[in-house]
């Protein structure tokens, strides 16, 4: 049976399984209203609708996975059937052909070239990085401040970011262009993503201007590093230094370009935005703030924190994986590259394909009480009752995210660094909630700063 058929209810033919279209969608904008609009109600009602479903982006249907198990076998166990899909081919004018958005081998190689840059010994000289880019930041608060934390956490990841990939001099320009470019493009890419290519928005225009600056600012950087010819020990050095085991080639300089861009894409809106909701969170639960603050003076001590912190810093851990199960990236995509059956329901070549970690982290069978937010939930005998799948703020299987230890460090060092020094309390009267973006980001998160220690 072809997966395009038009059905709207569960249903079986020839031992077959149909995915059911999920209510709500309008002639020629599909589901798309519905994604952009009440977006988090949306995708916590798609469980109930089946383990396949089907939503419309405009006119192009998507089947989208709903349980662990599947969306395990769509990113892990059948990884090799699939190609990235739709929302990679409209990324692509700005991130190229990087590891975020190819396939097959040459995926496959570009990770080994890129994967030893992630390595625990380069994050060890990127977590004092960290660290000291958090002390610049609080040593300009003063007590009974109001601080756009969101704001600022967007700036100090995407100075970590900036310091760890371009260290010298000749980064400069590209660190300030990061710091203009990124902001638009992260607004804009998830109107971009969703919307048909037809609405007039100036979403596409906006994004496509920013994108061909920010292209430029990278291309000027690898130029001049590579007629420079030294190793800063920087990500751009070892990715200008890497070389494949079995060949001895290099990256080219556009490979090297499409890299970069997708590490500033793919590793600051993220972390910031965790980091955001860190601290919104620990604002409106006095009693895990009490239990954070207890731990952080306990192991730092008045100290720098430093990557021999983090396992030691257990609760901090748990928030951690709180925040990025109740805030996650919203969708994963992907595209059928062969025939291949998710839970009975036959998916052709071609179908387009898609996961919500929202959806799957919002589940009520998997998290009773799922808008609850609850640090033990991640006590390891409870967390350990997950079913593979269930869990996946950095996705799994080959595309699994290579930044993941880089930004729990990042995460840690910095939510330790700020809580030593200050405890950040809401303002009354500026409700918080998450707003239309790629990520779950908040709409505002001013916060008044309270001295902890004098
Ligand atoms: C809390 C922060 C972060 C979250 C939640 C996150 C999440 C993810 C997810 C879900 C994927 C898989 C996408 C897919 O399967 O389609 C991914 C891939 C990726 N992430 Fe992260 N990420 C974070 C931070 C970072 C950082 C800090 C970096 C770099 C320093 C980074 C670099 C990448 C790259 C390069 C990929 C593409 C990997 C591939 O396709 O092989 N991420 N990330």
């Amino acid at each position: 049976m072809a997966a395009g058929q038009d059905v709207t209810s569960n249903g079986s033919r020839s031992g077959e399984h149909i995915a059911p279209i999920v209510p709500g969608r309008l002639p020629l904008l599909g589901h798309t209203m519905s994604l952009l609009g009440r977006r988090f109600r949306f995708l916590s009602s798609l469980r109930s609708h089946g383990e396949v479903v089907r939503i419309y982006l405009g006119p192009l249907p998507v089947y989208l996975v709903t349980s662990p198990e599947l969306a395990w076998q769509v990113l892990a166990t059948n990884a090799d059937r699939f190609d990235k899909g739709i929302l990679f081919d409209k990324i692509r004018p700005l991130s190229g052909n990087g590891l975020a958005n190819s396939n097959g081998d040459f995926h496959r190689r570009q990770r080994r070239l890129m994967l030893p840059a992630f390595h625990r010994k380069h994050i060890a000289g990127s977590a004092y990085t960290m660290a000291r880019a958090a002390s610049d930041l609080i040593e300009s608060w003063r007590p009974g401040e109001s601080v756009a934390v969101d704001k600022r956490m967007a700036d100090l990841a995407l100075t970590i970011i900036g310091r760890t990939l371009f260290s010298a001099e000749l980064g400069r320009d590209a660190i300030a262009e990061v710091q203009r470019s990124m902001p638009i493009l992260i607004k804009y890419l998830t109107v971009r993503t969703f919307a048909p290519q037809w609405l007039p928005i100036p979403a596409n225009r906006r994004f496509d201007e920013a994108a061909a600056r920010f292209r430029r600012v990278v291309a000027e950087v690898i130029a001049a590093a590579r007629t420079e010819g030294k190793d800063h020990g920087d990500l751009l050095s070892m990715l200008l230094l890497a070389r494949d085991e079995d060949t001895g080639e290099g990256m080219s300089d556009q490979q090297i370009h499409d890299e970069i861009v997708t590490i500033l894409t793919a590793g600051t809106e993220t972390t910031a935005v965790a980091l955001a909701w860190f601290f919104h969170e620990l604002g409106q639960h006095p009693e895990v703030q009490r239990r954070f603050h207890a731990e952080i003076d306990q192991v730092l001590a008045g100290r720098m924190a430093t990557l021999d912190d983090i396992p030691r810093l257990e609760y901090t851990r748990r928030i951690m994986c709180e925040v990025l199960r109740k805030y996650p990236i919203l969708i994963l995509m992907r595209r059928a590259r062969t025939d291949v059956d998710l839970g009975g329901v036959h998916i052709q070549p071609g179908t387009e394909v898609a996961l919500s970690q929202y959806t799957l982290h919002h589940d009520p069978h998997l998290y009773p009480d799922p808008a609850r937010f609850d640090p033990d939930r991640w006590l390891p005998d409870r967390a350990a009752r997950l079913p593979k799948g269930a869990f996946i703020p950095f996705g799994a299987g080959p595309h699994h995210c290579p930044g993941y230890s880089f930004a729990e460090t990042e995460i840690a060092i910095v939510a330790a660094t700020v809580a030593a020094r200050w405890r950040l309390v809401p303002v009354a009267g500026k409700p918080v909630h998450p707003r239309l973006a790629a990520t779950t980001h908040p709409n505002q998160l001013p916060m008044i700063t309270m001295r902890r220690h004098t």
